[in-house]
């Protein structure tokens, strides 16, 4: 997070000291940073600019109104995956002619709000969803431009809970089933096969299996002479959680798409999610209370698993930081935890930590993918709240949710 620095032993985020900001704003809450939002999405497309791809923002991986805005100002489109996501990347100002839609259980309802609303492609990831689509098309006396997401059976050699695109994983069409279909497509007349799309996992830090990705798509799509206009490569692009893990270098990738999208003659769409927003974001929480355990001890914070759950899901390891640095040190183990009634409900544990004490505040790192759209209500809590830096300047984005409301809702 090149935003997020101490300035003398305080943390900053941009030109915000978040000492200041903890004196107004109660924990647990999100605090993005505009900036980096922008830096890292303009970054993304300088990268790809020979192909001049259409950059739909996966909506799954932060679904903020504000932050869909910010980067459907820049020219964004949305992958989405749920009438919400649509309705929420509408309500952005994301043009409708840049969103996808995947998903492998899209109701009718849904797909009708989709169709309804002139969507860029809707990725169908059965048989019966492309039928389904004919039908509401039909019925409609519309042609809908459709794709199908494949599954390459490519393994993306990531953690097994997000890995997308091995035959044993639920999404996409196999290549077989695909054209099987392909041979039938034709008596579904309201329907139109314009793309193909592939999405193989996610926080992938490899090149292979993207290569590999490339080489079955095209040999396929040679083999059956498909005349496409988007391949759509999804996302997946892994970021550096720990500050040592080495990510994947795009530009060479940014070739090899381009001489793929030049020789099929079709434009490319990506999906990123993560490697746009995953590092813009911390979560600020406060140390509620310091108990000793028996072989260390527990520090209880006062945001929980249910406001961020990538650490109970996925063991996933983000770095906590404190908000003010010491020079002191406490000897021995310690684990940071939540509230929650699960065991859970932790987020790291530290050998040898700086001094902390109750009252005083930590920040977790890089939450701002997969963080506040992964949240709940578990234990009746209420959603907490979204706060958005610009240099200097600080807006809530989404109040903490009302508790009375969510107890009578
Ligand atoms: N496109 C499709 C069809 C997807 O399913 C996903 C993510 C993306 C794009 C965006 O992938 P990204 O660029 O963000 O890696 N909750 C998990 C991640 C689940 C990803 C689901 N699909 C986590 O916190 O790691």
């Amino acid at each position: 997070m090149q935003n997020l620095r101490y300035v003398g032993k305080n943390l900053f985020l941009e030109k915000l000291s978040i000492v200041n900001i903890l004196k107004k704003c109660k924990t647990p809450f999100y605090l993005y940073s505009e900036n980096q939002i922008i830096h890292n999405y303009l970054k993304f497309t300088k990268t790809f600019k020979k192909t001049n791809p259409i950059v739909c923002f996966a909506a799954k991986s932060n679904s903020n109104v504000a932050i869909l805005k910010i980067l459907g100002k820049l020219g964004a489109g949305a992958d989405v995956v749920s009438g919400g996501e649509l309705l929420k990347a509408l309500k952005a100002g994301i043009k409708s002619n840049k969103i996808v839609f995947s998903g492998v259980g899209k109701t009718e309802e849904e797909l009708k709000i989709a169709i309804n609303k002139k969507i860029l492609l809707i990725n169908c990831e059965s048989e019966s969803e492309a039928i389904l689509v004919d039908k509401i098309a039909k019925k409609l006396r519309k042609k809908i431009s459709i794709g199908f997401r494949l599954n390459p059976n490519v393994d993306a050699k990531t953690h097994k809970k997000i890995s997308t695109g091995k035959a044993e994983n639920k999404f996409g069409l196999s290549i077989r089933n695909f054209k099987s279909f392909l041979k039938d497509i034709s008596t579904y007349k309201n329907i139109r096969l314009d793309a193909l799309s592939v999405h193989i996992g996610s926080q992938i830090l490899t090149d292979a299996p993207y290569k590999k990705t490339l080489s079955v798509m095209y040999k396929l799509i040679k083999q059956l002479n498909l005349k496409l206009k988007f391949v759509d490569l999804g996302g997946g692009f892994g970021i550096n959680y720990s500050g040592k893990e080495k990510i994947i270098n795009l530009n060479k990738y940014s070739n090899l798409v381009n001489s793929f999208s030049k020789k099929l003659k079709c434009g490319i769409i990506f999906e990123p999610g993560r490697s746009i927003v995953g590092d813009t974001g911390v979560l600020l929480s406060k140390i509620q209370y310091i108990k000793k355990g028996s072989n260390k001890s527990f520090i209880i914070l006062d945001a929980g698993m249910n406001d961020f759950m990538r650490p109970a899901l996925y063991d996933a390891k983000h770095k906590i930081i404190p908000v003010s640095k010491v020079k002191s040190k406490i000897e021995g183990l310690i684990e940071f935890v939540g509230p929650i009634c699960e065991s859970t409900c932790k987020f790291g544990t530290y050998k040898n930590y700086q001094k902390i004490k109750e009252n005083e505040y930590i920040a977790i790192t890089n939450v701002g993918a997969y963080g506040s759209s992964l949240s709940s209500n578990y234990n009746t809590r209420p959603l907490i709240a979204e706060i958005l830096v610009n240099k200097n300047k600080l807006k809530y984005i989404r109040k903490k949710q009302n508790l009375l409301k969510l107890i009578n809702s």
